[in-house]
């Protein structure tokens, strides 16, 4: 099989989360020179790419998520110079890297905020924001009702110095992540050339943190009811046709390199909407989170993965597969409780996982994914079967959910947990000093790192011999073909000489005798039961 020249359409790419993967400095934060330290390992787990999440300095009122300076590494992550470091020594692996970049909002604390906070209404500072004048006769009311995707309302209220209120400014996030106002050709140009200093330090490419979010319905109207962002029900803050001329921009900026840089949308829209942010002359790939919230029934993953491949080959672009992130609970957390399709993070008062059988189903819905054609994402941990930590105690809790929504949503602390590298180290590993920003649950000292790449028969083990399956048998530039007969609750294809075969509900599946078992979730018995998927090899 032919590999296409582009090496984002088949890439196998794995989440980073920096602040959670591994701290060489002992203050209990992941850092960069703890990611360049690792690098082995991710070569030897087989993936072609890595992709972290923000670094930038920043407050870190949402864990980074809220950049102070685009071009400068957080202190809690190391020195600018590491982010250059890392881009050379994942390179020198074969390995292809992948930054975060948030366009939607800054942080409060960036110098441009600042300077906004310190000028006139109506002034060139205020307008790279979303700066309004209230409603009602002292503009005591905000400019709309539109509410925090956190929680609690999206507009803020400024207090002069002298202690008289004064506009109001929009956030669709925390109140410290001010949205920019795409409307400005300063903005548009800032980020252009933002882009170009990480391309110019050898990026191959960007994940663009909430595609759908950058221009906003003209006249900001009221919505007319609740819209959250991470759900398919769109409203004005969301989705707006505008946006698309600042990817096309974009496109050609990293058009002007070599390479074959790539952009990567997160954008959670209508499934008919997803494949316009991968049109040939915008963004290349785009996460498919119809996918991840696809509920365990074989009928809803064909449904998903047949509309998700007709949908992208009709603009020309790869489909991509992702499980989990540093957003929603973890696979197998999820995919082991009654409501296998909620995304949402759990805590200790909330229904707990079966975490058996959610680790039977990780494994075959991961084992189901690596098969499908185009590109798919692994988030850090999971090739180790971690859970969420869903019962972690409130009083540690970071996300800003937690309080924004009044301790309604738990929020995304449970799948950000630090990695366990060594059972038997403090802190499993995590730091040198055994510190570790979040507690670990205790089930993470089994599943530790070391204590699974050289047991065969280990959750890393299955990842690496997929991830080595599917690049030698060139899957990710393959083509799927439905194989029918086997029943209701089972999902099988063919994709080049692999046959995949997923029981996720149905009854027990008896092999042939002559089947010629490639890879497979739980046992090499040659009967194939609900919750377990195996590859053949095509005689
Ligand atoms: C994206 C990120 C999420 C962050 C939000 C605001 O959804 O994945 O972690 O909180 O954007 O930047």
């Amino acid at each position: 099989m032919t590999q296409t020249p582009e090496w984002w359409r088949t890439a196998v790419i794995y989440q980073i989360y920096p602040r959670s993967f591994r701290d060489l400095s002992g203050d209990g934060y992941g850092d960069l020179p703890g990611v360049i330290d690792r690098l082995d390992y991710l070569r030897d787990l087989g993936v072609d790419a890595v992709w972290l999440s923000p670094f930038y300095r920043s407050p870190m009122a949402d864990a980074g998520y809220d950049v102070a300076d685009y071009r400068a590494v957080d202190p809690m992550f190391g020195e600018t110079a590491d982010a250059h470091r890392l881009i050379e020594e994942a390179h020198a692996r074969g390995l292809k890297v992948i930054f975060d970049l948030v366009p939607n909002h800054t942080s409060d604390e960036h110098a441009w905020f600042q300077a906004a906070l310190a000028a006139k209404p109506g002034s060139p500072e205020r307008d790279r924001y979303m700066f309004r004048d209230g409603k009602g006769a002292d503009g005591e009311l905000p400019p709309n009702n539109w509410t925090s995707v956190f929680g609690g309302p999206a507009w803020t209220r400024l207090t002069g110095a002298d202690g008289t209120p004064e506009q109001w400014y929009l956030h669709l996030f925390d109140v410290k992540q001010p949205d920019l106002n795409w409307d400005s050709p300063v903005v548009r140009s800032e980020f252009e050339d933002i882009l170009r200093h990480w391309l110019d330090a050898g990026v191959d490419g960007f994940r663009i943190d909430v595609a759908h979010g950058l221009v906003k319905a003209e006249g900001l109207p009221d919505v007319d009811h609740d819209t959250l962002m991470l759900s398919s029900d769109s409203g004005p803050q969301w989705d707006q046709d505008g946006v698309h001329e600042i990817y096309r921009s974009w496109h050609r900026v990293l058009a002007d390199y070599d390479g074959d840089r790539a952009l990567v949308a997160e954008a959670w829209v209508h499934s008919d909407r997803l494949p316009l942010y991968v049109r040939r002359d915008e963004m290349h790939q785009a996460f498919n989170f119809d996918f991840l919230t696809c509920p365990w029934d074989a009928d809803a993953y064909r449904d998903v993965i047949t509309s998700s491949l007709e949908a992208n080959d009709a603009v020309g672009a790869p489909t991509t597969w992702v499980l989990s992130n540093h957003d929603v609970l973890r696979h197998r957390s999820r995919l082991g409780r009654e409501d296998t399709g909620n995304r949402f993070g759990i805590g200790p008062d909330d229904e707990q996982p079966d975490h058996e059988l959610g680790l039977a189903r990780a494994t075959a819905a991961t084992l189901m994914m690596l098969a499908l054609p185009g590109s798919a994402y692994v988030y850090q941990g999971e090739e180790l079967g971690l859970p969420d930590h869903t019962t972690l105690p409130h009083e540690y809790r970071q996300d800003p959910t937690w309080e924004r929504s009044d301790h309604e949503q738990v929020g995304r602390d449970g799948c950000r947990v630090p990695l366990p590298w060594t059972a038997d180290a403090p802190g499993l590993g995590f730091s040198p000093t055994g510190e570790t920003w979040l507690p670990q649950p205790e089930s993470y000292r089994d599943l530790a790192a070391d204590q699974q790449v050289d047991d065969p028969d280990s959750v890393w083990s299955l990842y690496h011999a997929a991830l080595a399956e599917r690049r030698a048998r060139g899957l990710g530039a393959g083509s799927l073909e439905w194989i029918e007969g086997y029943g209701d609750g089972v999902v099988a294809f063919r994709n080049g000489d692999v046959v995949c075969i997923a029981n996720i509900s149905g009854p027990e599946i008896h092999l042939p005798d002559d089947a010629s078992v490639l890879l497979c979730t739980g046992p090499r018995d040659g009967v194939l039961t609900a919750n377990r998927t195996v590859w053949l090899a095509q005689q």
